[in-house]
């Protein structure tokens, strides 16, 4: 069932400056119709108690309880919908294994809408459960099972961004799995553009068509050129995989004798709503490159153990002010909680930074420098996915949409270790993101609208 909500009295943790973590108690956030927010109030500010109160009398106040804290949602900015099935299958493969022999057969299946409307059913619910208000899908090469997944988030409340995959070249691609033609492929993608826009009109926390080539290994460079064209005719969002693991970084040097980055960027690729997967190998020029054009990485650490061939340099790259948010990448990532994405991405970096191989002394093991915080990575999964879908999300102020996740710290059974020390906001928000689990995410909302109960 769908509540709507106007108000909300609480006290809530986000992150406006990357680093850092605003904590705001007992906080009166009003929203307009839409959902988003219109303004906030806070004890002593002039008509704080009134304004409380009306809303009380109305029955519109949704009242948070002790042990209770509002979070914004979390944006996942890379996850594939199809590959839901495989979520922690066949992990010890390499990346081309991996795709030929599992993804690969797995995404021919959503041929079938039906088996499409199963999963994508459950991934939405198990997202939203997790506190995903917004997600950036990977489809797969199939336009009908794709707007199926835009309907059942739609439906379902979750701000979805969707994407046709395109993959139509025969030689990087099995004969079972492929774009008909390149043709095809751009016919497909520019139908799936005016679709989704046609339904999205009446879809209040939007969906969005994204153009969507699977990575450049996989496409020709016809379809490349194409697809950079309808992005700008369109002016859609554009999402695929750039510089992941050796293999891609590689294979793109030689075809085209310059970087992922640089070849992207020259079909058109690259832009303010632009989103790159990974971004592993990307250098100091490419990094200049994703600054000027307004492209985001889209940040996958727990996917990265497994096929990244390296540790991305995240606290460099922010120094570069590349934007950067978080993603899943469901299944090359196992988990679908971006809460999990937070912890490995602050690992990952504490490894980068100590290094692994104790063969070599301690000064010359790892990258110096290197840790990001738990806060940071909440920035990422928050302000920065906003930033890298350049929409209102992630911040809980006025004009930004009401995405909220109610995180209730004290659930019979899934007690966070308080006992009355360590208290203090910062150590509450960081308990809350290392210990917290699915059960004790006891709401969420998107644009005011309850899409969670647990
Ligand atoms: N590169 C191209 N396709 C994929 C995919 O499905 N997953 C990951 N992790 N990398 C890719
Ligand atoms: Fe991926």
């Amino acid at each position: 069932m769908v509540e709507v909500t106007k108000a909300i009295l609480g006290s809530y943790f986000h992150a406006p400056t990357y680093g850092e973590i605003t904590y705001v108690q007992n906080a009166l956030i009003l929203m307009n119709t839409q959902g988003v927010i219109e303004s906030i109030l806070v004890p002593g500010d002039e008509d704080y108690q009134q304004t409380v109160e009306e809303h009380r009398q109305n029955n519109q106040l949704k009242e948070l309880r002790k042990d209770q804290y509002l979070l914004p949602g979390f944006i996942d900015t890379h996850i594939h919908a199809p590959q839901w099935p495989q979520a922690g299958i066949a992990l010890d493969a390499p990346l081309n294994i991996w795709l030929d022999e599992h993804s690969f057969p797995l995404e021919a299946k959503y041929a079938d809408v039906g088996f499409a409307r199963e999963v994508y059913t459950d991934l939405v619910q198990q997202l939203l459960a997790r506190g995903t208000t917004t997600a950036l899908y990977f489809g797969t090469i199939h336009k009908e099972s794709n707007l199926e997944l835009v309907k059942i988030s739609a439906e379902m409340g979750q701000r979805a961004l969707v994407g046709k995959v395109v993959m139509d070249d025969k030689e990087g691609n099995p004969e079972f799995y492929r774009d008909e033609s390149t043709e095809v492929a751009l016919r497909e993608t520019e139908e799936f553009i005016q679709e989704v826009r046609e339904y999205g009109k009446n879809v209040p926390q939007g969906v969005y068509p994204v153009v969507m080539p699977r990575f450049v290994p996989s496409c020709t460079d016809e379809a490349l050129d194409g697809l950079g064209k309808l992005a700008k005719k369109y002016d859609t969002h554009v999402h695929t995989h750039c510089s992941e693991g050796q293999w891609e970084h590689d294979f793109v040097k030689e075809r085209f004798g310059k970087t992922d980055t640089e070849t992207l960027r020259d079909f058109g690729l690259f832009g303010e709503k632009s989103v790159m997967a990974h971004s592993n190998f990307i250098n100091d020029n490419d990094a200049g490159i994703y600054v000027e054009t307004g492209t985001a990485v889209a940040h996958c650490p727990i996917s990265n153990v497994y096929f990244a061939n390296s540790v991305i340099p995240i606290k460099h790259l922010k120094e570069l002010e590349v934007q950067i948010g978080l993603g899943t990448d469901i299944s090359g990532g196992f988990s679908p909680s971006l809460y999990d994405n937070i912890k490995q991405a602050v690992m990952s970096s504490r490894q980068l930074e100590e290094g692994v191989d104790t063969n070599l002394p301690q000064s010359e093991r790892g990258v110096p420098n290197s840790r990001i915080s738990v806060a940071e990575a909440f920035y990422l999964a928050t302000t920065g996915g906003g930033e890298a879908l350049d929409l209102p999300l992630g911040l809980i102020e006025p004009g930004y949409t009401g995405d909220f996740q109610i995180v209730d710290t004290q659930i019979a059974g899934h007690e966070l270790p308080s006992f009355n020390v360590f208290d203090e906001p910062e150590y509450l928000l960081q308990r809350i993101l290392y210990l917290s689990t699915q059960a004790n995410i006891q709401e969420v909302y998107v644009q005011g609208r309850r899409v969670h109960k647990r």
